[in-house]
């Protein structure tokens, strides 16, 4: 039996799975790790805390499994995208990461724009000038922090820089290179162009690969600390979205997921290349060579929930400790019986500024209509709808570019619970599936792993025998209607608030 690993370094916790040639989990290993928020709209993380993150957990699952750890004969990356990380001529890290949710850098992006050119930008890179891609961040540092760009010689997104640390090799692949804004998207290569123009060095970017070729092998300072064999291959594996369209089976047209991460997204594959003119949901490169996805980002959707936790559910923690369960099921228990439209409370998600659809750095979270006789159940529903409105905003952006969407995969942590997928479904008016596997990207890149070192025939072939439908969650018409009105109201508050929010960020506090 051939064995395989798929590595998924996300926002909150990286996670490793060993998987057997029939994508079945062998044992999987978790380890978490904080987001530093030195500012409102920043965060940052620091890239060794990914790296130990990584050496233990697959220490973990080589030691937990009992495999031979020469039948492991692949390894995929799989991670949060955008983020940037700087390293010196020595390969040290020169500064915290800026990842993905860092809203700091409107300024730099009106600085791409001039110096590219709005249409130009959007031929290249498929996308307009945005504060979470890692292009902006490169001016921010550049712009505000001479010295340390002036020591850069390496960019790196976060599960590349995993894999410079685990074979010693400088790539990433053509999916999480499309979120950098550096990449020719249509042609699936770095855009020199666009480097010139930004003033950006090409010797400071990785080798582009697909998603499934071998991009390094397992060094031996790496086998030594977790006990995979020296050698093993490492593909180049996939930004945590094409990875999870990967690992529920997104791979072919009419097909689209929703997940729940600390973001939120809505993906749909295409074969032909699509871009929104307006620049309101990004165009990638897909993990399926010849292929790109087009999807809209919540940027706090299970953040937004998280966030809620952490700060105003103790009891509910505390009873969670108290009976050993996952505090999200209790949750879950508790706003079942809270009615749709969580007795007219509305939540607008935007705790880290928005990207689908408004692309506003500057907005920020509210509930609207709080009275008296609201209670924690109503704040937490009102919060799964919330972020769901927001995704609702994301699938009817990609309806209207022309994804034929008949029903809806959801993965991620908030696609776990019944009662949000049940909102997704009655929001959505569409069938909402979850598959067997919990695993999402994990699974996603170690399929990637199986192409790329020759287990599997193709990611179709592997996605067909493998992947397989779960749970469904039926719309229900009255609930739809529901939130159809709300919605309207939803939409309606970020247009009033709109400059509001600009006078918020500009108030000297
Ligand atoms: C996608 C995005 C997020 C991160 C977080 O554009 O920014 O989904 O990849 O995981």
């Amino acid at each position: 039996m051939k064995y395989l690993i798929g590595i998924d370094i996300g926002t909150s916790a990286t996670k490793t799975v060993l998987f057997d040639e029939r994508c079945r989990v062998t044992a999987s290993a978790v380890q978490e790790y904080p987001l530093y928020q030195p500012h409102n709209g920043w965060a940052e993380q620091d890239p060794e805390d990914w790296y130990r993150a990584v050496v233990s957990t697959l220490k973990a699952v080589v030691e937990k499994s009992n495999v031979n750890s020469s039948d492991i004969v692949g390894i995929g990356l799989s991670g949060q995208m955008h983020g940037l990380v700087m390293l010196d001529e020595n390969n040290d890290v020169i500064r915290p990461s800026i990842i993905w949710c860092d809203q700091r850098t409107e300024k730099e992006c009106g600085e791409i724009t001039k110096l590219v050119g709005a249409e130009r930008l959007m031929e290249i890179t498929a996308n307009p000038a945005l504060t979470g891609f890692t292009a902006s961040k490169i001016l921010w540092v550049r712009n505000n922090e001479p010295e340390n760009y002036g020591r850069c010689r390496h960019i790196l997104l976060p599960k590349d820089y995993i894999r410079y640390r685990l074979t010693g090799e400088y790539a990433t692949d053509v999916s999480d290179a499309s979120g950098m804004q550096l990449l020719d998207v249509p042609n699936r290569c770095w855009s020199k162009e666009v480097l010139e123009k930004l003033g950006i060095d090409i010797s400071y970017l990785g080798k582009v690969y697909e998603s499934q070729e071998i991009t390094g092998y397992i060094s031996k300072e790496i086998s030594e600390l977790t006990g995979l064999s020296e050698g093993t291959a490492v593909v180049a594996g996939a930004g945590d979205n094409a990875a999870a369209a990967i690992g529920t089976g997104i791979v072919k047209d009419g097909r689209a997921f929703t997940t729940i991460g600390t973001s939120g997204v809505v993906y749909a594959h295409t074969s032909k290349l699509s871009v929104d003119k307006k620049g309101r949901v990004h165009t990638f490169c897909c993990a399926v060579p010849g292929c790109w996805h087009i999807m809209g980002v919540t940027q706090a959707a299970g953040l937004s929930l998280k966030w809620f936790k952490d700060n105003f559910c103790r009891d509910y923690i505390e009873k969670a400790e108290k009976l050993g369960c996952d505090v999200y099921d209790i949750i879950n228990e508790d706003i079942e019986n809270t009615p749709v439209g969580s007795n007219r409370l509305i939540y607008l998600p935007y705790l880290m500024g928005e990207r689908t659809p408004h692309l506003d750095a500057n907005c920020r979270g509210v509930f609207f209509g709080l009275s008296a006789i609201h209670t924690k159940a109503d704040l937490l529903r009102a919060i799964m709808e919330g972020v769901s409105f927001s995704l609702t905003d994301c699938k009817d952006i990609l309806t209207e570019m022309g994804a034929d969407i008949k029903e809806m995969m959801a993965c991620g942590g908030g696609g776990t619970s019944p009662v949000w997928r049940r909102i997704l479904a009655d929001m959505y008016d569409c069938r909402v599936k979850t598959i067997t596997s919990k695993e999402g990207p994990a699974l996603g890149v170690a399929i990637l792993a199986g192409v790329g070192t020759g287990v599997f025939e193709s990611v179709e072939a592997a996605c067909d025998s493998f992947i397989h439908e779960k749970d469904i969650s039926v719309p229900n018409k009255e609930n739809h209607i529901k939130y159809n009105e709300i919605h309207k109201l939803y939409k309606e508050l970020y247009t009033s608030l709109k400059d509001d929010y600009k006078a918020l960020s500009r108030l000297e506090l």
